[in-house]
């Protein structure tokens, strides 16, 4: 259903062959080569993947915070290109249109001042004619509407006085203070206990329904994926590795590496099986391995994936699901790659 309606209109954010690459004193780091995306309106695209892949940077380069990068490529948000936009444009964009929710100092609490305060100057600094009365009023309602108790009251503490959780729901709050058609969310529930993870999430997943939001969710967590996720990108060494809804992903998987981080992933029906990672670890971005960026880690390894560096092409006679990857494309095919590695049901967790 997702696709028929991305198919219809246009999507309300379309990335193409996103680039990014830092000049360093040891060569040029190319944090992302090649990403390409759409996001439909209301939906939830996660982009998962070890750390270290090009998530961050990738979104951050889609709302022009990356500093000191070379970038390259489209994204078009509602029908305008956000990488050539100039910087006052897209800063009224940023905060009213596109919310965010960073992992770092990009969009935190500030320690100094109270919440409300801090919500209120958002609201403020995207729309003058609201005044600091009606912003307070405003900020009390997100407060309670991401399930802050007490929110007339709270809405005077500062960040200290707020848990972890709250926190984050409290960035939430900012980030949805002003309706915007998109979020993007890095790693939101990270930091949280798995309780509190759920919470947050459907706190997203509410506000989201209520606004219409299209929500960008970055995770390393193939869990928070499979609660709230509609279409999923595997990121690998700053590219695409494969791309998919997400049932596709979690029962019709074709990309290796996205097999090894469902291996790595604990299972609610065996408790007892213990995490598993992937063998190794991601390549250099400044001397990347030739052929294709996964081979040195790859159990399914062969010869061509050790010089072509395999394109991202549909899997399965399905359009919509891509992979970058030279194993075969059917599912017979695919199945018989597996067992002439050796990559049995057992190595790979029984999924
Ligand atoms: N300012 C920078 N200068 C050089 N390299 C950077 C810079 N910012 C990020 N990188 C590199 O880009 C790569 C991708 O980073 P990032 O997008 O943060 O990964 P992820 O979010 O997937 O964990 C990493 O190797 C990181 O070290
Ligand atoms: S192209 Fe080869 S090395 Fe890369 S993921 Fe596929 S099988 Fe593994
Ligand atoms: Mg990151």
């Amino acid at each position: 259903m997702a696709v028929a309606a991305a198919d219809s209109s246009p999507p309300l954010l379309a990335v193409e062959d996103l680039r990014v690459s830092f000049r360093t004193h040891d060569g040029v780091v190319r944090a992302v080569r090649g990403v390409s995306f759409d996001l439909a309106k209301g939906k939830t695209l996660a982009i998962v993947g070890e750390s270290g892949s090009g998530k961050s940077v990738s979104t951050q380069a889609i709302v022009g915070l990356v500093r000191g990068a070379e970038v390259s490529g489209r994204a078009t948000f509602a029908g305008k290109d956000l990488l050539t936009m100039n910087a006052e444009e897209l800063r009224r964009i940023r905060g009213a249109r596109i919310g965010m929710i960073f992992q770092d100092s990009l969009s935190s609490l500030h320690p100094y001042y109270r919440i409300g305060w801090q919500i209120v100057e958002m609201i403020r600094a995207h729309d003058g004619s609201v005044s600091r009365a009606e912003g307070r009023d405003r900020a009390v309602d997100l407060l309670r509407r991401v399930g802050i108790p007490h929110a007339e009251r709270r809405v005077d503490d500062y960040p200290h006085q707020f848990s972890g959780g709250m926190r984050q729901r409290a960035l939430i709050a900012m980030a949805m203070a002003l309706g915007p058609e998109l979020l993007i969310a890095d790693e939101p529930t990270t930091a949280l206990d798995v309780t509190v993870q759920a919470q947050v999430l459907q706190v997203m997943a509410d506000l989201q329904r209520e606004f219409g939001t299209a929500i960008i969710l970055i995770t390393h967590d193939l869990g928070v994926v499979a609660e709230v996720a509609d279409e999923v990108v595997v990121m690998y060494a700053g590219t695409v590795m494969e791309r998919s809804g997400r049932r596709e992903l979690f029962y019709r998987f074709h990309h290796p590496y996205t097999e090894g981080l469902l291996g790595s992933l604990p299972s609610e029906q065996d408790v007892r099986r213990r995490l598993r990672p992937i063998p190794g670890s991601p390549p250099s971005l400044i001397r990347l391995p030739k052929g294709c960026p996964f081979h040195p880690r790859c159990p399914y390894a062969f010869e061509r994936c050790r010089t072509d560096v395999p394109p991202l092409r549909p899997v399965y006679g399905d359009e919509a699901h891509l992979s970058a990857c030279w194993l075969p494309t059917d599912p017979a095919g695919r199945e018989g790659a597996r067992a002439d590695a050796g990559v049995t049901a057992e190595a790979r967790g029984s999924r």
